[in-house]
């Protein structure tokens, strides 16, 4: 029995099938808690929020120089051995997401956002750590002095009455995690298929890997996993990823850098999965490079 059925929900697959189920009127994403995060909600309330996202992600469009050059610097510094995850993955994710929001972030920040993968109300919210990692992520935001970009424009849609102060307080965390994981899944899956089957375009390999694995909506027969294995790596309708532009710009960058830096060739060992239902990525994978350049 998978987590799913242990926990009563319901599974949509095939493209067409989810397609429907992400566009339909009788699906929604709020499972009912009255949470102010974008993701666990719908109609006014979630368009007013999202538009403030959406303007904040649009100042990442197109990528801004000083973010592909750091994005080349963090493959430029890699070794002839690497992690793909914690020496490429989390780096470029971090300095996106860091670029995002207008503030550094450092490696406990990172490591706090991790922890909240699982608070995502996937099984009901049971996860205590996960829930206090995004609550202490909120609380060190709320008191961050912040330069240009996503954290001083969500202050100032709470300053002009856009966003009440659990929107600002808890969608800071949600854009950071957003930006996030999908990322770090992304770009460590989308790595170990370049190192293992050679070069690819980066909307295939984001097909391909599909690093969110399904969406939960809630309708009147319950909860149910719509699945976006399918060719939908994005999602589709009202909660369609507003990021996904700056996704595949980043990974871009990256990608193109890492097939660069693997170009002689290289093994693959130590290759770890993360075991999360929805989230799918990798725990650790070493590549090591072959030749010399
Ligand atoms: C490969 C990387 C990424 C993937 C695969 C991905 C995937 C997704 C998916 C599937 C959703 C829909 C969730 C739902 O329907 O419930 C979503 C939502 C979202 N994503 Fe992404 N994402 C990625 C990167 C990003 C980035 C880089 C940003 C920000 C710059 C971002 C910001 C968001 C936000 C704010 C939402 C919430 C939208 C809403 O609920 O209306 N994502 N993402």
């Amino acid at each position: 029995m998978d987590d799913f059925e242990r926990h009563g929900i319901g599974v949509v697959t095939g493209r067409d099938a989810c397609a429907r189920a992400l566009r339909s009127p009788e699906l929604t994403s709020d499972p009912g808690s009255g949470s102010p995060s974008v993701l666990l909600r719908d109609g006014d309330g979630h368009a007013r929020v999202r538009g403030v996202l959406r303007e904040i992600i649009a100042g990442l469009e197109p990528l801004p120089a000083p973010v592909r050059t750091g994005i080349e610097a963090v493959v430029d510094g890699l070794g002839s051995s690497l992690d793909l995850v914690r020496d490429f993955a989390r780096p470029v994710a971090g300095l996106v997401t860091a670029a995002v929001l207008g503030v550094d972030l450092d490696d406990v920040f990172l490591d706090h956002l991790e922890r909240t993968t699982a608070n995502l109300d996937v099984f009901g919210g049971a996860d205590r750590a996960g829930q206090a990692s995004a609550f202490r992520l909120a609380v060190q935001l709320s008191r961050t002095p912040a330069g240009p970009g996503g954290l001083t424009a969500l202050r100032a849609a709470h300053s002009a009455g856009r966003l009440d102060e659990d929107e600002l307080a808890l969608n800071a965390v949600v854009l950071a995690h957003a930006a996030y994981e999908n990322s770090l899944n992304f770009l460590a899956c989308a790595g170990l298929e370049l190192a293992t089957s050679g070069p690819r375009s980066v909307r295939e390999l984001v097909t391909t890997v599909c690093p969110a694995r399904y969406v939960l909506r809630f309708g009147p027969d319950g909860p149910l996993a719509v699945s976006l294995a399918d060719g939908l790596p994005f999602g589709l309708g009202r909660h369609a990823c507003p990021g996904s532009g700056v996704a595949l710009a980043e990974g871009d960058v990256a990608l193109t850098a890492l097939a660069r830096h693997l170009e002689p060739g290289c093994e693959v060992r130590d290759v770890v999965w993360k075991t999360h239902s929805v989230f799918h990525g990798l725990a650790k994978a070493v590549v090591t490079r072959s030749g010399n350049r």
